[in-house]
């Protein structure tokens, strides 16, 4: 897809829209800058030539001043400019941000496992950044440079006409060679790019492994292997520095040739009394001036390019519409509600096998299911199901009978509350961990959630208490101690439907007699799923589901399973005694 006119219409219309305000006062700033710089030279032009002329030291007093101010001015603004400039590309790229961020956080999770972290980055914020130029400078450079190129050749063809057909051939010639020279240097800086970006990830995948790769004695040949990698960037750098700059030299080249010829000329017709010394030094200082707004187009021009394939990157990812809609009631009825699946069929991917086939279930208000199953039967998949994470392809899944998407996911996710193995915190203290970033909850509630896990103790232990800085590196927590700030998280939410997948699987046996009781009291009141696959964990269960490859095995009441000497529970017993 290539950038349209109308995509960058739409982009600048939504993104700089709000901050037009600023962005007229940026083209002031331009506008002044421009009428400076073309008109600085000409007050001095007529400086020199007072001098010449022997006029009035007043009048040449008047000149100086005349020539401090519109450059003082003329500072002021460029300041001006910068400082819009920057301030409107931040704004922007941030508002950006986002909105991507929002998009990308409201989109289902398939899309989340197609698009790694890496990739997601790049696109939030390496594309963004890619537009700050665009949204700001980009414009007002492009702005400032024609302006400046059309007043200079304006002024000059005002003065002398031969003079001005002498810089429009410049001009051309310039123009010429730098459109030639463009793209001369891309091909290395992408070449280095590359060295570059297979050097991060030599980096970032050795770093993950560092362990191993110290204690299988693999320092020397990793050390050897990025000196490798590091010697090849250097060479390609260099090759790219040295001939994407070949425009520096030759621009110079071009100058030198046009002073020159300015002088030269310029002298011929002073001599011949039809030009003044004051008017050669003005068309030197355009010449000059004409310098800067060229190197500068083209090189916005280049920028150009790169955000239009950001914007079209952007676009895209905008255009992705999660395959979850977003139901419209806010209640789901009565707490704790009742859990019911209907034939639900479900898998990952259209070209993927079945995970669930028509799996039928009924939890009344306030029960427990117990779901038992080898690894990989899709029991975990039915928590995901319920969390609305997916839709299931076939079937239904409800709450007191109203149906999951008809919900708002934002009720739904507030009534489940799910506990697995993997406890994930947040880099921030204790506190905004526990009460995820919820001010609002007082100390109260929280100490006495706590508590109940029996973690008073700890947190006496704790250096600074509740704000006590969180992070994977400065607090190591043992598992237990993860497992247990995830309950009192949860506790602090009070969900009405509570999921425990293998909460306790990694925990010792000791510390999972501790937290037992805590699993229990949060269940209690509520509507429950607990997976596990010691049948320990599910013995307090109501009923028990067993999965297996996606199927219900076997679905009834706990006791009435037990009773039933035939029944795979009472199988599965067996096999756990031997
Ligand atoms: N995100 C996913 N994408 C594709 N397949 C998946 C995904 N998650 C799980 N699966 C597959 O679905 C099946 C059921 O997985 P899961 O529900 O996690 O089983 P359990 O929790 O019983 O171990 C497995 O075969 C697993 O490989
Ligand atoms: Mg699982």
């Amino acid at each position: 897809m290539r950038p349209t006119l109308a995509l960058y219409r739409t982009f600048l219309a939504r993104y700089l829209g709000p901050y037009r305000w600023h962005v007229l006062l940026l083209a002031l700033a331009v506008l002044t800058s421009t009428i400076g710089a073309v008109w600085g030279p000409r007050i001095l032009r007529d400086f020199i030539d007072g001098v010449v002329a022997q006029d009035s030291q007043r009048i040449l007093l008047q000149a100086v001043a005349l020539y401090v101010f519109v450059n003082v001015v003329r500072n002021l603004a460029d300041a001006l400019m910068e400082y819009l400039g920057e301030s409107v590309a931040w704004a922007a790229t941030n508002r950006l941000r986002e909105d991507l961020l929002q998009h990308c956080i409201g989109l289902d999770m398939t899309f989340f496992n197609r698009h790694p972290p890496g990739v997601m980055l790049e696109r939030i914020d390496g594309d963004s950044n890619q537009l700050a130029h665009f949204f700001s400078v980009f414009g007002i450079r492009l702005v400032s440079a024609s302006l400046i190129l059309l007043g200079i050749l304006g002024v000059v063809a005002a003065e002398d006409w031969r003079v001005f057909g002498g810089m429009l051939c410049f001009l051309a010639l310039s123009i010429w060679v730098m459109l030639a020279m463009r793209h001369f240097g891309v091909p290395y800086n992408e070449r280095l790019r590359e060295a570059t970006a297979q050097l991060f990830g030599f980096v970032e995948e050795r770093l993950a492994s560092l362990e191993d790769i110290k204690s299988l004695g693999g320092v020397p040949y990793t050390i050897s292997q990025m000196l490798n990698l590091i010697r090849e960037q250097i060479s390609r750098g260099q090759r790219a520095f040295s001939l994407g700059n070949l425009m520096w030299p030759l621009n110079l080249a071009i100058m030198g040739t046009g002073t020159g010829l300015l002088v030269g000329g310029g002298g011929w017709l002073v001599l011949r009394g039809e030009m003044s010394i004051g008017t050669v030094y003005l068309l030197m200082a355009y010449l000059n001036l004409l310098f800067w707004p060229l190197e500068n187009l083209s090189h916005q021009m280049e920028e150009l390019q790169k955000a239009g394939g950001s914007l079209v990157r952007i676009q895209e990812l905008l255009d992705i519409r999660s395959a979850l809609t977003d139901g419209r009631l806010s209640k789901a009825g009565q707490t704790p509600p009742r859990v019911q699946f209907a034939n639900v069929s479900f898998r990952y991917a259209s070209n993927e096998g079945p995970v669930l086939e028509n799996v039928s279930f009924d939890i009344e208000p306030g029960r427990t299911l117990g779901i038992l199953g080898r690894t990989g039967s899709g029991k975990t998949t039915v928590t995901r199901l319920l969390n609305r994470l997916y839709d299931p392809d076939a079937g239904t899944i409800s709450l007191n009978g109203t149906d999951l998407r008809s919900l708002r996911l934002q009720t739904l996710r507030s009534l489940v509350g799910v506990v697995t193995q993997e406890v994930q915190f947040f880099r921030g203290t204790l506190r905004q961990n526990l009460t995820m970033f919820d001010p609002q909850i007082p100390d109260k509630r929280i100490l006495a959630a706590i508590d109940r896990l029996n973690l008073t103790g700890w947190l006496a232990g704790l250096p600074a208490g509740l704000e006590t800085g969180l992070s994977s590196s400065s607090l190591a927590l043992s598992a237990g101690e993860a497992q247990r700030l995830a309950l009192v998280r949860l506790f602090l939410r009070g969900p009405s439907i509570v999921i425990l997948d293998e909460a306790a699987a990694r925990l010792d046996p000791a510390t999972e007699l501790e937290v037992e009781s805590a699993l229990q009291e949060l269940l209690d009141g509520c509507t429950g799923i607990v997976i596990a696959h010691r049948l320990k964990s599910v013995e307090k269960a109501d009923d028990i589901l067993i999965l297996e490859n996606g199927c219900v095995c076997e679905y009834g009441d706990r006791l009435a399973l037990m009773a039933d000497p035939d029944s795979e529970l009472n199988e599965l017993l067996r096999l756990g005694l031997e």
